[in-house]
């Protein structure tokens, strides 16, 4: 839309958004994308970049920022209806939680059943886990941010238990979302749960047994890949447990946090 808009439209545009700004004596509000494209396509309109807000001025209140460009995200997801399938069978959209400036971020699969009655991510038996897990790290939930590749419950037939992986088609449908929410909060690292989060993040597919413990990225930002917790939950050796902590201690170190020697001992 931006991209086709006359000159005379544009003109239009900057002087609706200076009128915005002197009535509310604050900065009227753009998406990052929306500003960049702007300002890439009519570089000389000094103007445009007044009565818009800069880059550098969203710095000054990055998680009121990000707060304010995350809700229309939701709000599109809320209404997404792109699997028809989902929209009809979902009791509600799973948008994400936590700090919207967070330094880590998690990313799971889909929600489940819980997730689906109570339209928050992680809130099942292998949320609660994660939750613990948080903890032994030292982080609250609300410091965090977790998201899910699908933001629908992948729906499964009347009378049958349990949840189902998403589908190829179903995540490649809804991984714009995610990546327009990794683009605002932009943590310092991110942490994919299983294999099927890291297939839907990277479009790779792995076993956890080479994925899992080392360092990979997405879009420049440093990404751990350590089993989802529901594998713990079914696998209770203690091994696997240290695996998935010592992937978290690579965390915490990344991330400069300070680590006792009782969380090095740690088995969860
Ligand atoms: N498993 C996931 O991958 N995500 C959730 O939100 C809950 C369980
Ligand atoms: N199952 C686990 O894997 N860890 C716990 O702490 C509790 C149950």
């Amino acid at each position: 839309m931006i991209a086709a808009m006359t000159h005379p439209a544009l003109d239009f545009v900057i002087a609706a958004l200076e009128k915005i700004r002197e009535s509310n004596n604050r900065l009227p509000r753009v998406s990052m994308r929306a500003l960049a494209q702007l300002q890439a396509e009519h570089p000389a309109r000094a103007s445009l970049r007044e009565a818009g807000t800069s880059l550098t001025e969203r710095r000054l209140h990055p998680s009121l920022e990000k707060a304010e460009l995350l809700e229309p995200i939701r709000q599109r997801v809320c209404a997404c209806t792109k699997c028809a399938h989902l929209a009809c069978s979902r009791t509600q959209t799973v948008f994400g939680v936590g700090n919207p400036d967070a330094d880590l971020m998690f990313i799971g699969e889909a929600p489940g059943v819980d997730e689906d009655q109570q339209g928050e991510p992680f809130v099942g038996r292998a949320g609660q886990l994660l939750t613990r897990i948080l903890k032994a790290m030292n982080f609250a939930r609300e410091e965090v941010y977790i998201a899910n590749i699908l933001k629908c419950r992948p729906d499964t037939p009347p009378g049958s238990f349990g949840n189902r992986a998403p589908t190829p088609t179903e995540m490649q449908t809804c991984r714009p979302y995610l990546v327009e929410q990794i683009d605002v909060i932009q943590p310092r690292v991110l942490v994919a749960l299983g294999a099927v989060a890291v297939e839907g993040l990277l479009g790779m597919r792995g076993t956890m047994r080479e994925l899992r413990g080392r360092w990979h990225a997405y879009n420049g930002i440093p990404l751990m890949i350590t089993y989802h917790p529901a594998y713990l939950l079914r696998n209770q050796a203690p091994s696997e447990k240290r695996k998935v902590w010592e992937d978290m201690l690579q965390v915490l170190e990344r991330l400069e946090r300070p680590i006792t020697e009782r969380q090095r001992n740690y088995f969860l």
